[in-house]
C-alpha cells in the first residue's frame, strides 16, 4: 500500500436529518435490510475508492464500527465546506491524491456515477469535477451557473435571484477533487451567505476565477441523486432499491411473480428457476438453491436452502434445509434447525433447534424443540417434545424409522430407539428401546 496513490472518499453525514423525526441518525435508517449509508460506502468502493472517511455527528460516530470506514466528528454542522475541512485535517496529505465527496443520504447513487465524475476530473487537468442533474424549478438543490457553457459557480436557492432560480441544472452534491487543489481552496471558504454556512460549493467559483475549469457530468437519472430527507422519501427509495434487487435476480433466472410485494436484501443468493410468490421477504444472507418454490406469504431470514425445496406460507429463521424438502403451509422453523433432504414439515408445525434427518416427516400440528429425528421417521399430528422442565431445556432423541403416534408427549430428556413406536396419546417419560412399542400415560412397553 505504501506510496500508492489511492482514491479516497469523504462521505458527508453529520447533518441532523431533522425531517426524519427520529432518535436514530438519518443515514442509519434501514433500506432493504441495510443502513442507507451502507449503500453509499459500497458504491464508493465499487468505483475504486480504497479508503472512506465519514463526517459524522456525535450521535452517529459510535455507530460506524461495522462499516469499515474512518470517521471524524463534526460537532457543529457549519456547512459542507466545514465538514470537508475537518475531514481533510484528519487525513494525511497524499501527493497527487484524488478525493471523491458524496452524501450519506443518497443510497441510490450507482457506482457508475462516481466513476464518471472521477473520469471527468482527469480531463484537461481540471482541479474539480461535479455531478449535475436536470430537475424542475421546485428543486431546492443548488443551481449550476454556466457561462459560455463552462460551469462558473453554484448558487444555493436561499442565495439565488430569480434568474438563477430559473436554472434547471442542479448540483447533485457529488464531487471529485484533486487533493492539493481542494486543500488549497478550503481554508479560503467564507460563511458570507444567507445560511451563514461554509459552502463546499463555493470552491467552484474560486477555481473558475483563477482560470481553472471545473468539469461537469450530467446524471441521466435525477432520481438517483435526490437524497432522502423524510420517511416518505425513504419509502420511495426502498421501493426503488427493492425493484433493483428483484430485477438483478430476475435477470439471473429467478421468477418473481410480483416484485412489488417481494422484499429482498442485498447479497442474497437465489438459484435459477426458483419461483417466488407474492408477500414474501427474504433477508439476512439467505441462500436459496435452484428450482425452489418460496411463498406466497413466506418470511425467510438467514435461511440456507438447497435445490427443489418448497417453502409455502411459513416463517424460516436461522435454518438449513436439504434438497427436495417441503415446508408449510404455516410452519415456523427457527433456532438453528437443520432439515435434511426430502423432509416434510407441514401445517402448524414449529421446529426449534432441532434436526430432522432425510425423509422424516412432521406433517401436522407438532412442536419439535431441542430434538433430533432420524431418517424415515414419522411424527404424528399433535406430538409435543416437552423440552422445558421450568428450569432447563432438555433434548429428545428419536432414532431412524420411528413412528410417533398422534398426540404423543415426549418428556425430555428422553430417547426413542430405532424402529420404535409410540401409541396415540402416549406420554413418554422414559427411554424407549429400539424396536419396542409403548402406549399410555405414563407410556409402558406393550408385551
Ligand atoms: C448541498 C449543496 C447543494 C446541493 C445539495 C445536494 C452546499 C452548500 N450545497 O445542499 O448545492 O444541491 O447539497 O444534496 O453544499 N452535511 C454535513 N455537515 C454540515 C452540513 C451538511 O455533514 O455541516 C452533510 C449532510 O448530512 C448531507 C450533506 O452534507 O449528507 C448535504 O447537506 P444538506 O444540508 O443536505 O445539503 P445542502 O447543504 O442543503
Ligand atoms: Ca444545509
Amino acid at each position: 500500500m505504501e506510496g500508492r496513490i489511492v482514491i479516497r472518499g469523504i462521505v458527508l453525514a453529520a447533518g441532523k436529518g431533522t425531517r426524519m423525526k427520529s432518535a436514530r441518525p438519518k443515514v442509519l435508517h434501514d433500506l432493504c435490510g441495510r443502513p442507507m449509508l451502507w449503500y453509499v460506502v459500497r458504491a464508493l468502493r465499487d468505483a475504486g475508492v480504497d479508503e472512506v472517511t465519514v463526517v459524522a455527528s456525535r450521535e452517529l460516530e459510535p455507530e460506524l464500527v461495522g462499516f469499515a470506514v474512518r470517521s471524524v466528528v463534526q460537532a457543529e454542522q457549519l456547512g459542507t465546506g466545514h465538514a470537508v475541512r475537518i475531514a481533510l485535517e484528519q487525513m494525511d496529505v497524499r501527493v497527487g491524491g484524488r478525493l471523491l465527496v458524496a452524501c450519506g443520504d443518497m443510497p441510490l447513487v450507482d457506482a457508475a456515477v462516481f466513476r464518471a465524475v472521477l473520469d471527468a476530473l482527469g480531463r484537461d487537468g481540471a482541479p474539480m469535477a461535479l455531478v449535475t442533474a436536470h430537475m424542475s424549478a421546485e428543486s431546492t438543490f443548488g443551481r449550476i451557473v454556466r457561462e459560455g457553457g463552462r460551469v462558473r459557480r453554484i448558487v444555493e436557492v436561499r442565495d439565488a435571484g430569480p434568474d438563477e432560480l430559473a436554472i434547471d441544472e442542479m448540483n447533485a452534491g457529488i464531487y471529485a477533487f484533486d487533493e492539493a487543489a481542494l486543500r488549497d481552496a478550503v481554508p479560503d471558504l467564507r460563511a458570507d451567505n444567507a445560511q451563514r454556512e461554509y459552502y463546499l460549493t463555493d470552491t467552484v467559483a474560486r477555481f473558475s476565477e483563477r482560470g481553472n475549469d471545473v468539469n461537469a457530468v450530467v446524471c441521466p437519472d435525477p432520481a438517483q441523486v435526490l437524497g432522502i430527507n423524510d420517511r416518505i422519501e425513504l419509502a420511495r427509495a426502498r421501493a426503488e432499491m427493492n425493484a433493483r434487487l428483484c430485477a438483478e435476480h430476475m435477470r439471473a433466472g429467478v421468477t418473481i411473480v410480483d416484485p412489488r410485494t417481494t422484499y429482498l436484501e442485498p447479497e442474497l443468493r437465489i438459484g435459477a428457476d426458483t419461483v417466488i410468490y407474492p408477500n414474501t421477504s427474504i433477508g439476512r444472507l439467505s441462500e436459496i438453491g435452484s428450482g425452489c418454490t418460496v411463498g406466497p406469504n413466506a418470511r425467510l431470514s438467514n435461511a440456507k436452502i438447497a435445490d427443489r425445496v418448497e417453502v409455502r406460507e411459513s416463517v424460516v429463521t436461522d435454518v438449513t434445509i436439504g434438497d427436495g424438502t417441503t415446508v408449510g403451509p404455516y410452519a415456523h422453523l427457527r433456532g438453528g434447525s437443520e432439515l435434511g433432504a426430502s423432509v416434510r414439515v407441514g401445517n402448524f408445525v414449529e421446529v426449534k433447534n432441532s434436526g430432522l434427518a432425510d425423509r422424516s416427516k412432521a406433517a401436522h400440528l407438532a412442536y419439535l424443540g431441542d430434538a433430533s429425528v432420524g431418517e424415515d421417521s414419522n411424527i404424528g399430528a399433535g406430538t409435543i417434545t416437552a423440552n422445558y422442565d421450568g428450569k432447563t431445556k432438555h433434548r429428545t432423541r428419536i432414532g431412524k424409522n420411528v413412528r410417533i403416534g398422534s398426540n404423543s408427549s415426549l418428556i425430555a430428556p428422553v430417547e426413542i430407539g430405532d424402529d420404535a413406536l409410540t401409541g396415540a396419546g402416549a406420554v413418554v417419560t422414559k427411554d424407549v428401546a429400539a424396536g419396542s412399542r409403548v402406549v399410555g400415560n405414563p407410556a409402558r412397553p406393550l408385551p
